[in-house]
């Protein structure tokens, strides 16, 4: 019903679906406000509560036992990433496989962690104890050049953060959602997943960010249902942008998925939008991720001031997937599942 029916009957009216009931008793509300309506009954708000994030304190930097391997940013060398993405060997990418696995269980690791009261930065404890109890280094930790290296372990970005949120003194809340972006580096390649968990669980959350979270859920899946030998890069993030527009939702455009294997990123890129100019074919054995950031509202950032927080430019909610899969004969297989949750 649109609201046109509202306005024409009087509130004292009988209902228009012949209920027999008074139309303010009936389908008054529903027709002005169908959202809240539906809200209402679910017993959640419909939209988030207005309220921005804001930077916390950045505790110490978390060790990593020397015995384990780490990529050569980690020794404040500069990040190189001259990879072209060409397809990979089969021994590469069956330690990709390992890799990928391993990131899947610290993400289940760290998702169990996320609680109304915990920080951010005790979920970036939980996901690097994980990854080094799994004989990995955390890839994000030291990454991006000596100049301003990652601090901590994971991403972890909560509401309105689009993407690179440094885990902090922050406490989630229920309602809040929070995406944990976790990577490890293990045997020498990178496996990369990330997910994004509702604080408290579907009954805490209002439902514009509970369809928020399931719609981008479908984005990533779409995309990887467009991955098969011959198939372009474009087509993934054609196969995405018109269901989350056909949502009333935003792609974001200025971060992308990527290659990935000995290199944490590196070509091709990955648009989650309809990209004509993204034409590599794509052959067996290229590894790559699918990441797609979807918006509540405008897909533009704004950048905090430690050079890595992206937020959205409106603050408004955002939400992200993200796997890290590998071309097949026939399709693609996905190297980050195994942990449980996602
Ligand atoms: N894991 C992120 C990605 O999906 C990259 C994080 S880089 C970091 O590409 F330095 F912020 F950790
Ligand atoms: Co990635
Ligand atoms: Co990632």
């Amino acid at each position: 019903m649109t609201t046109d029916l509202a306005h024409a009957l009087a509130a004292n009216d009988p209902c228009w679906c012949g209920s027999g009931r008074r139309y303010k008793r009936c389908h008054r509300m529903a027709d002005l406000d169908p959202a809240r309506a539906l809200a209402e009954q679910a017993g959640v708000p419909a939209l988030p509560p207005v309220r921005r994030v804001k930077p916390g304190q950045v505790g110490p930097v978390r060790e990593v036992p020397v015995d384990i391997p780490r990529p050569s940013y980690a020794y404040g060398r500069p990040v190189t990433e001259r990879g072209k993405g060409r397809p990979q060997d089969a021994d590469t990418i069956a330690r990709m496989r390992l890799a990928g696995r391993l990131a899947a269980r610290v993400l289940a690791a760290a998702g169990a962690a996320v609680a109304d009261g915990v920080t951010t930065d005790e979920v970036d404890r939980v996901a690097h104890e994980a990854s080094i109890a799994g004989g990995s280094y955390p890839s994000p930790l030291g990454y991006g050049g000596p100049a301003n290296p990652f601090p901590k372990s994971v991403c972890t970005s909560v509401n309105e953060v689009i993407c690179h949120g440094i885990p902090d003194s922050t406490r989630l809340r229920d309602g809040d959602i929070v995406n944990v972006d976790v990577t490890v580096f293990l045997d020498g390649v990178h496996g990369d997943t990330n997910a994004t968990f509702l604080v408290g669980g579907e009954q805490a959350c209002d439902l514009l960010s509970r369809r928020l979270v399931r719609v981008t859920r479908e984005c990533l899946e779409l995309g990887i249902g467009a991955v098969r030998p011959g198939a372009r890069v474009r087509d993934i993030g054609a196969a995405i942008q018109p269901h989350a527009e056909g949502e009333g939702f935003g792609v974001v455009r200025s971060f992308v998925g990527h290659g990935i294997n000995t290199d944490f990123h590196c070509e091709p890129s990955i648009p989650h939008y309809a990209e004509a100019r993204a034409t590599r074919v794509l052959e067996p054995g290229m590894t790559f991720t699918i990441e797609p950031m979807i918006t509540a509202g405008t897909p533009h950032h704004v950048m905090w001031r430690d050079g890595w927080t992206a937020v959205t430019a409106d603050g408004k909610r955002t939400a992200q997937f993200e796997h890290t899969l590998v071309v097949t004969d026939d399709g693609c297989d996905v190297l980050t599942l195994g942990g449980s949750s996602t």
